[in-house]
């Protein structure tokens, strides 16, 4: 049954509907994030860059392109990263809001895409987000900006956006 679509290749895919399988595309969020950080690449400490909800793990890679020194590609599910990540690329399972260990904590910049969709992941977002000092790149969709305000109000790190093709960007520092 068809039920996915990838909204930057009008590509429908297959969904078995057991889990949540929206990590199997790239999101056009990954796509505006990968361009604002290529873009102002000079601002952010590469050192040691996780990626969360990371799905395909495309901008995993291409952050280990531009240089970063050490990535790390996360998400509630890893079976997809491990087929498509560089053998570079650690592999995390982490789901939002679990207990943050070295890997996390040692992250000079932490990036995620898409990745505010569904009611609970504002508060288990934050819960991370709030728990780390290093600077924090999120791009989301419009589609959801109950979530996004939600998001917003439980963060309690400074931040700034910016509107950007369509997008939010939120750079928390
Ligand atoms: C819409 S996809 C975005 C994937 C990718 N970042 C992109 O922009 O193409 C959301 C991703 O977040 C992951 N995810 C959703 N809820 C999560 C949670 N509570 N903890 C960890 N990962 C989660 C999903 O498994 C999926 O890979």
């Amino acid at each position: 049954m068809h039920t996915g679509w990838n909204p930057l290749n009008d590509i429908w895919y297959d969904d078995d509907n057991s889990h949540d399988n929206t990590g199997s595309v790239v999101w056009s969020s990954q796509k505006v994030l990968w361009s604002y950080i290529y873009t102002n690449k000079d601002e952010f400490d590469l050192g040691s860059v996780v990626e969360l909800g990371s799905g395909t793990g495309m901008l995993s890679n291409l952050i280990l392109d531009l240089g970063a020194k050490h990535v790390t590609a996360s998400d509630q599910y890893v079976e997809t990263l491990k087929k498509t990540c560089s053998d570079k690329i650690n592999i995390k399972t982490f789901c939002f809001g679990d207990n943050i260990t070295d890997w996390l904590s040692n992250a000079t910049l932490i990036i995620a895409s898409d990745v505010l969709y569904l009611p609970d992941h504002p508060t288990k977002l934050c819960k991370t987000i709030n728990s780390l000092v290093c600077t924090v790149v999120i791009c989301s969709s419009m589609r959801c900006p109950s979530i996004i305000r939600d998001f917003e109000a439980n963060l309690q790190r400074s931040f700034v956006k910016q509107l950007v093709d369509n997008h939010i960007i939120h750079i928390i520092k």
